[in-house]
């Protein structure tokens, strides 16, 4: 069984099918790419799977359970992170802040108990920051950890939204476009760290566009080409496949030659 399947979505906005028939799965410490065109879809797969839109037809599972329609706070509780293709960081609180901004759902703290400063209330607060400050060490920015987030460089924010994300310690992360306006190290540096949160032994599902950042990291590829599955399988079958040269790689290749 996997962790997580989408079976049959599909969602029109107006008289654009934006998604038809879509269906895909992944399973734990596995990485799944989503790739294709700008329009293709890709982020309103996420969004319909996160809990953002609702689809037409179709279902969602997770863990083995139909959370079709769930909102994205109950997905979030039941082990479903993901993060957008803009940047959520809170700029003027410290990097340590927002990555504790992240645990809260995972606490489940009581309001009252935290008015009055309860000793339970304290600890946990404690249990909170010694958890950030874990997750800002295995994304790299430990030292960083009391400057305020808009003095961190680009490549440094996306990680440390990737570790915010990482807070509610999900079953299932899903990152759109994590490597998005990155210089080649910064890309680099996400690389390592997806592969190191599927080594974890969680499901990362990722929207990119940078075909060697897929190729490099991914188990599998969804290719999605104007609302509908082009191809899914090993990067390597995906990339050879002729549908795919033609309606992703070709267009993109004539482009890059073009512009080169
Ligand atoms: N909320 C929305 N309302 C209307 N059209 C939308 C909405 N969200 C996405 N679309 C349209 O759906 C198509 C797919 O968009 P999107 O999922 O953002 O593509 P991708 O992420 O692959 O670039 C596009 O034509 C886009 O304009
Ligand atoms: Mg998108």
């Amino acid at each position: 069984m996997s962790l997580l399947s989408a079976h049959g979505i599909s969602i029109a906005f107006g008289g654009l099918r934006a998604l038809e028939d879509v269906s895909f799965s992944v399973d734990a410490g596995e990485v799944l790419a989503i790739i294709g065109p700008n329009g293709a879809g890709k982020t309103t797969l996420f969004n319909i799977v996160s809990g953002l839109y609702r689809a037409q037809s179709g279902r969602v599972m997770l863990a083995g359970r139909d959370v079709t329609g769930l909102p994205p706070h109950r997905l979030a509780a039941l082990g479903l992170a993901r993060t957008f293709q803009n940047l959520q960081i809170f700029f003027r609180m410290s990097v340590l802040e927002n990555v504790m901004v992240g645990r809260h759902l995972k606490e489940r703290r009581q309001l009252v108990a935290e008015l009055l400063g309860l000793p339970s209330v304290l600890r946990e607060n404690s249990a909170t920051r010694e958890a950030a400050r874990d997750l800002l060490a295995f994304v790299g920015l430990a030292e960083r950890a009391h400057e305020p987030a808009q003095s961190l460089p680009y490549g440094a924010l996306k990680r440390l939204e990737i570790a915010r994300a990482l807070a509610c310690e999900p079953k299932v992360l899903m990152l759109d476009e994590p490597a998005a306006g990155c210089n080649p190290v910064e890309t680099e540096e996400i690389d390592r760290l997806i592969v190191a949160i599927a080594r974890k032994g969680v499901a990362v599902v990722l929207v990119e566009h940078d075909m060697k950042l897929v190729m490099r990291i991914s188990d599998r590829v969804l290719v999605l080409d104007q609302g509908r599955v082009l191809a899914q399988g090993r990067p390597q079958e995906v990339r050879a496949d002729p549908r795919v040269i033609a309606a992703y790689l070709g267009r993109h290749g004539l482009a890059s030659a073009h512009a080169a």
